[in-house]
């Protein structure tokens, strides 16, 4: 019997060494080791032997189904160290990672930053206001009276509760004068709505930016000036600026503001990019009522205001031919702006 165990244990340490996969591996287990394996049936052969003889046999027994085990443990380790090696095989270690885009700002938001940092330099604050505001702020205190076209239904996005979304960012006037006293010198950039179709230049939500100067002696001078070093910051020394005369409620005189720019593609021309002009008394004047003082009368300040459309200064200022893009979020279009 001892050499019959021996014999099996050779040949269980042949079979495992000549396995070349996990399969063949599990099958040399089991015929050696399995409940009707070799070595198994080999111990049933036991019961038949003398009681000085047991204890040897018995021993040899669990010696070789030790030994067999460790070699199976150790050819499973030596299976996987292969497996191991041959999934690394072609990888360079020493190549450099893959980059990540860290991501960048929005062309609206780098926009918006640089002509926020533009007019800092001249003074002005930032404020701020709602979007959802009152008829009164972004209409009637602005001299703009109700059968005004601007307030139609067809226009403007009403509440039920007869609030609505701001139409543009002069509401931010009206607030900045009902809180705080003269002079006054803020810019609000921000979200404004109106009821467009959507198409290549409009969208039912678009950004503006409003100035305000008020103080005792602010003249139209000053106006073109502020606005002149503006677009000249913006889209370089050589920028061009004009003034031509238009009509706004809530300033009087008032002008639209054109740059001579010159587009991808095009001949330098005259591109309308805001509208402008010096508060008219008419607000000045429902600023008293709403405040109850008299410290914005018109007799003793004067002030301008302009207003901006950031959406169409970064299509211009980029060449971006359909105003869709900025709000798309396509990778494909934003990381250009990085
Ligand atoms: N609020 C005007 C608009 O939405 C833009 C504007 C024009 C703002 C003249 C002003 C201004 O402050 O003085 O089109």
């Amino acid at each position: 019997m001892k050499e019959e165990i021996a014999k099996i244990q050779s040949d269980a340490l042949t079979a495992i060494g000549a396995a070349s996969g996990e399969q063949e591996l599990d099958e040399a287990r089991i015929a050696f080791l399995g409940k009707k394996g070799r070595l198994t049936a080999a111990s049933t052969g036991m019961k038949d032997l003398s009681k000085e003889e047991k204890p040897v046999v018995g021993q040899l027994l669990n010696a070789t189904r030790g030994a067999i085990t460790e070699a199976l443990e150790a050819k499973r380790n030596a299976l996987q160290d292969e497996a191991d090696r041959a999934a690394l095989e072609g990888l360079d270690l020493t190549l450099p990672g893959r980059p990540l885009h860290p991501g960048n700002l929005h062309p609206l938001t780098q926009l918006g930053d640089r002509a926020i940092g533009i007019l800092r330099r001249l003074g002005f604050a930032l404020a701020e206001g709602p979007e959802i505001e009152t008829e009164f702020h972004c209409f009637d205190a602005l001299n703009t009276p109700p059968e005004h076209p601007a307030r139609n239904e067809k226009d403007t996005f009403y509440f039920d509760s007869g609030k609505l979304l701001r139409t543009h960012t002069s509401t931010v006037q009206v607030r900045t004068m009902e809180t705080q006293p003269p002079p006054v010198r803020v810019i609000a950039p921000g979200s404004c709505y109106r009821r467009d179709e959507v198409d290549k230049t409009h969208l039912p939500v678009f950004n503006q930016l409003e100035g305000l100067y008020v103080d005792t002696d602010v003249q139209v001078g000053d106006l073109k000036g502020a606005l002149e070093f503006f677009y000249r910051a913006m889209f370089g020394e050589e920028t061009e600026v004009r003034f031509r005369p238009h009509f706004f409620p809530f300033t009087e005189p008032s002008f639209e503001i054109d740059a001579r720019l010159q587009l991808e593609g095009h001949d330098p021309e005259w591109i309308e990019v805001a509208g402008c002009g010096m508060v008219d008394p008419a607000v000045f004047e429902e600023i008293c009522k709403s405040r109850g003082d008299e410290l914005y009368h018109p007799d003793k300040v004067t002030g301008y205001a302009f207003g901006m459309g950031l959406d169409r200064l970064a299509m211009i200022k980029w060449g971006i031919k359909d105003i869709r893009l900025l709000i798309e979020n396509d990778a494909r279009f934003l990381t250009q702006f990085a």
